[in-house]
């Protein structure tokens, strides 16, 4: 019988300075009173019913979780345009904080399924009273309209186990041709949105200080 408390303390410490400190990106475009390539930031620690049944369809011995399960503890980015996920990217490349381990792109090459996202894992060090710890962590970075689709598609997933009947597989298709259109629609009049964005925000800011 593991000691989950004990284990999962520094993926839980590890999730909600990472919130932080993602969440300070943001702030500081917010700040700068420029476009943020970040819209909004969640994170979670996988819940033990998860990670069993994941070690379990995976043959991962538990006593070997710490690195053969990546996303025990998992970071969020969410962006408006395509474009700004290689942004975001960029941006943990130039952190000095955790050191990246592996980059996966199911941008350029969308899964199966139709999911579409850019995965970062990395080594995060976490301080505690019995010195530092490193622990991996998956930084899943995607767009509003991505993210819209892989939380329907892993809604049904759940439902249905994995095994999809032959229509609804279809329609996830569509689907995710359809989040793909939206994008891409989007990136193209992406010049207006940000102006009207930035006009909006300043207008804010004025009623603010009157
Ligand atoms: P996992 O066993 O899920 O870790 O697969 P992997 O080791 O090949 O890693 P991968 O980068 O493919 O996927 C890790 C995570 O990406 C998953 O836990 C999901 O959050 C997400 N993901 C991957 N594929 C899909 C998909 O088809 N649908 C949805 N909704 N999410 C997916
Ligand atoms: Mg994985």
């Amino acid at each position: 019988m593991k000691n989950w408390d004990q284990f999962l303390s520094p993926y839980k410490q590890a999730v909600e300075e990472l919130k932080v400190k993602l969440k300070g990106m943001r702030k500081q475009y917010e700040q700068a009173s420029s476009h943020s390539p970040i819209e909004f930031v969640t994170g979670r620690v996988k819940p033990i019913a998860s990670i069993l049944d994941k070690a379990n369809q995976k043959g991962i011995p538990l006593d070997k979780l710490e690195t053969e399960m990546q996303d025990i503890a998992g970071l969020r980015m969410m962006c408006q345009f395509v474009d700004d996920i290689k942004r975001v990217v960029e941006l943990l490349r130039n952190r000095n904080d955790f050191e990246i381990v592996e980059e996966r792109d199911y941008i350029s090459h969308k899964k199966v399924s139709g999911y579409r996202s850019y995965h970062v894992v990395i080594r995060y060090p976490v301080q505690t009273i019995n010195g530092e710890k490193k622990i991996l962590a998956e930084i899943q970075i995607r767009t509003l309209a991505m993210n819209f689709w892989a939380t329907i598609e892993h809604s049904l997933n759940y439902k249905y186990k994995g095994q999809f009947p032959e229509d609804i597989k279809m329609r996830l298709q569509r689907a995710a041709e359809a989040a793909f259109r939206l994008d891409e629609e989007m990136s193209l009049i992406r010049g207006e949105i940000q102006d009207a964005q930035a006009f909006f925000t300043k207008k804010k800011e004025q009623q603010e200080n009157t």
